[in-house]
C-alpha cells in the first residue's frame, strides 16, 4: 500500500506575510486528512518561518532545489544540511524548470539526487516530455533517459528513499492537464523501469503526477492505480484549492 502525497511546490511566490497565512489556513485543516501526507515547498528565504510554523504538525516542508557538497566557494547556492538543518524531510530533483531556464543537465540532476540523500533528504526526482517529444512519440524514451541516467550513477537501491514525479512539461503552468489515461500511461511505463530493476521498489514507488493539478480534476487523475499523489504549482497557492486537492484523494483512496 503507498500513502498517497500531496506536495505543493510555491515555486517563487510569497511574503512573509502570505506564507504565514497560507500555512495557518492548511494547518487548520490537516486533521482531517489524516490517510493523505502533505508537504509544502517554498523558497529558500521562507524556509525559517515554514520550520517554525510546521513543527510538530504532521505537515512535511521541503526545498525546490540545492547544491552539491555541505559547504564551499558556490556564491548563491544552498548545499543539502543547510536544508537539513532547517527540517527539510524532501528536496525536488530536475523540476523541468530547472532543466530548461537554468540548464541542468542529467549529469547535475543525478548528483543533485546524489547529494540530497548524503544530507538524509529524501528526493523528488521530477522528470517529463515536452510537447514536441509527446507529439513525435518519444514520450517513454525521454522517460527513459532522465531515469535511467539517474539509476546509473546512484544505484538502484538508492531508489528505496526516493519520489517520482511525472509532470509532462506541455501541462505544467499552462492549464492543460494530461487526461487521467494519459498520465496512467506513462506512470505505468515509469513504474515498469523500477519492476525491471527491482520489484519491491517498483512496486513501492510513490509516483505523483504534476501539470496544472485542480481541485476538479484531481479526482479523475487519483482514481488511476499508478498515480500516488500530486505536485501541484499554481493550485498550492491558496489553502482553498491546495485542500481541495487533498480532499479528493482521501475519497479515492
Ligand atoms: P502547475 O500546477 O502550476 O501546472 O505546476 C506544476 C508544477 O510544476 C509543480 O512542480
Amino acid at each position: 500500500m503507498r500513502k498517497p502525497l500531496i506536495a505543493g511546490n510555491w515555486k517563487m511566490h510569497g511574503r512573509r506575510s502570505t506564507v504565514r497565512s497560507l500555512i495557518e489556513a492548511i494547518k487548520q485543516e490537516a486533521k482531517h486528512f489524516q490517510h493523505v501526507d502533505m508537504a509544502v515547498f517554498p523558497s529558500f528565504v521562507h524556509l525559517p518561518e515554514v520550520e517554525a510554523l510546521l513543527s510538530n504538525t504532521p505537515i512535511a516542508w521541503g526545498a525546490q532545489n540545492l547544491y552539491l557538497g555541505e559547504n564551499g566557494a558556490f556564491t548563491g547556492e544552498v548545499s543539502g544540511p543547510m536544508l537539513a538543518d532547517y527540517g527539510c524531510r524532501y528536496v525536488l530533483i530536475g523540476h523541468s524548470e530547472r532543466r530548461t531556464i537554468f540548464q541542468e543537465n542529467l549529469e547535475l540532476i543525478a548528483l543533485k539526487f546524489q547529494a540530497a540523500q548524503a544530507a538524509g533528504l529524501k528526493p523528488i526526482l521530477c522528470i517529463g516530455e515536452t510537447l514536441a517529444e509527446r507529439q513525435s512519440q518519444q514520450t517513454e524514451e525521454k522517460i527513459a533517459i532522465q531515469l535511467e541516467s539517474v539509476i546509473t550513477k546512484a544505484g538502484i537501491n538508492a531508489f528505496h528513499q526516493a519520489i517520482i514525479a511525472y509532470e509532462p512539461v506541455w501541462a505544467i503552468g499552462t492549464g492543460l492537464t494530461a487526461t487521467p489515461e494519459q498520465a496512467q500511461d506513462v506512470h505505468a511505463f515509469i513504474r515498469q523501469i523500477f519492476m525491471q530493476h527491482n520489484h519491491e521498489i517498483g512496486s513501492t514507488m510513490p509516483i505523483l503526477y504534476g501539470g496544472s493539478v485542480k481541485p476538479d480534476n484531481a479526482e479523475g487523475l487519483f482514481a488511476m492505480p499508478d498515480i500516488d499523489g500530486a505536485l501541484v504549482g499554481g493550485a498550492s497557492l491558496e489553502a482553498k484549492s491546495f485542500l481541495g486537492i487533498c480532499e479528493k484523494i482521501s475519497f479515492v483512496c
